[in-house]
């Protein structure tokens, strides 16, 4: 069975017939005259969303790729509080029950490290992690490298900066993962002292030869940078006081940008970047959103096996 557990399961040839499939997709909803065809190429088929933790972008794109695949969609979407988890029935009872209504797929949003890994060992469908506490996110990861390929033109020999809670940001460990499989990437890991990037990222990295730097010097890593991935402090993953936000890009910092670099953020985007950032036309982050959408098409359609 296809699951989506981990963005290291992915490599460079797979992901090249992913973004084939999102740009074809893209291209088929574009045409007005071919548009009715989206809508029939999955019908019949039926898509479960259990998200225990909020989400606004990840269940509404996975939710309109479905449907304007002409799939149904059955969601719940503040499963910690309204399911049955608050009675205390375990997450691997509640896929079980999931799995009896038939679905083709389900995706899951989880507040638990590795919880797609153990749905996924006693689901009867293909399970995609839509990110599991301060573990993965694969699909984000899959659509931040797509719209990199698209606003770049490549997913090698990039200066990437990284920012600004690493330790948190299970966008940014799986962006790391992926990057980490193209050849001639440098990853520059901005952030303070307290939020570095994980041990298990750093080691993956050397094991494959990539090149990465940690520092706490935001200027001079903008500067560098062909792409810049920046992404929000974690504040509801901290159990004690969160650090403030001292690594904001704002007019001051799109000076430094290289004039052809492409600014990524997952979103949301809280005080990060500033919002004078948004008129300038290397910030891709609400392409970004766009783009995901297709590419979720694409992942849905090889869970299901038809790519
Ligand atoms: C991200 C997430 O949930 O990890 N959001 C998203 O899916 N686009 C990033 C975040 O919440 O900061």
């Amino acid at each position: 069975m296809k699951h989506i557990l981990r963005a290291q399961q992915f490599d460079p040839k797979f992901i090249k017939l992913l973004f084939d499939r999102a740009e074809s997709l893209q291209e088929l909803a574009d045409d007005q005259r071919r548009h009715q065809k989206l809508g029939s190429l999955l019908s019949g088929r039926m898509m479960f969303l259990m998200f225990f933790e909020p989400s606004t972008r990840t269940r509404i794109s996975f939710s309109a790729a479905g449907q304007h695949l002409g799939m149904q969609v059955v969601t719940a979407e503040n499963a910690r509080e309204s399911s049955s988890s608050t009675k205390g029935e375990s997450l691997e009872d509640t896929i079980r029950v999931l799995c009896e209504y038939q679905p083709d797929v389900i995706v899951l949003r989880h507040f638990e490290v590795d919880a797609a890994v153990r749905a996924s060992k006693v689901s009867s469908v293909p399970i995609i992690n839509a990110g599991d506490g301060h573990g993965q996110h694969p699909s984000q990861a899959l659509l931040d490298l797509y719209t990199i390929h698209r606003e770049m033109g490549r997913t090698t020999k990039l200066n990437i900066a990284l920012g600004t809670d690493l330790l948190h940001s299970r966008t940014v460990r799986s962006l790391s993962y992926l990057l980490g499989k193209f050849e001639g990437n440098h990853l520059i890991f901005v952030s303070p002292a307290e939020l570095r990037i994980a041990p298990d990222i750093k080691a993956y990295l050397k094991r494959r030869n990539i090149s990465f730097e940690e520092t706490e010097n935001i200027n001079s890593a903008l500067k560098k940078a062909d792409v810049v991935y920046w992404n929000r402090i974690q504040k509801e993953r901290f159990t004690g006081n969160f650090p403030p936000q001292t690594f904001v890009i704002g007019s001051d910092q799109l000076k430094i940008l290289k004039p052809k670099a492409a600014l990524l953020n997952p979103l949301p985007r809280i005080d990060e970047i500033s919002e004078a950032v948004d008129q300038d036309s290397r910030a891709a982050y609400f392409r970004q959103v766009g783009n995901g959408m297709f590419l979720r098409m694409a992942l849905i359609e090889w869970v299901l096996g038809l790519l």
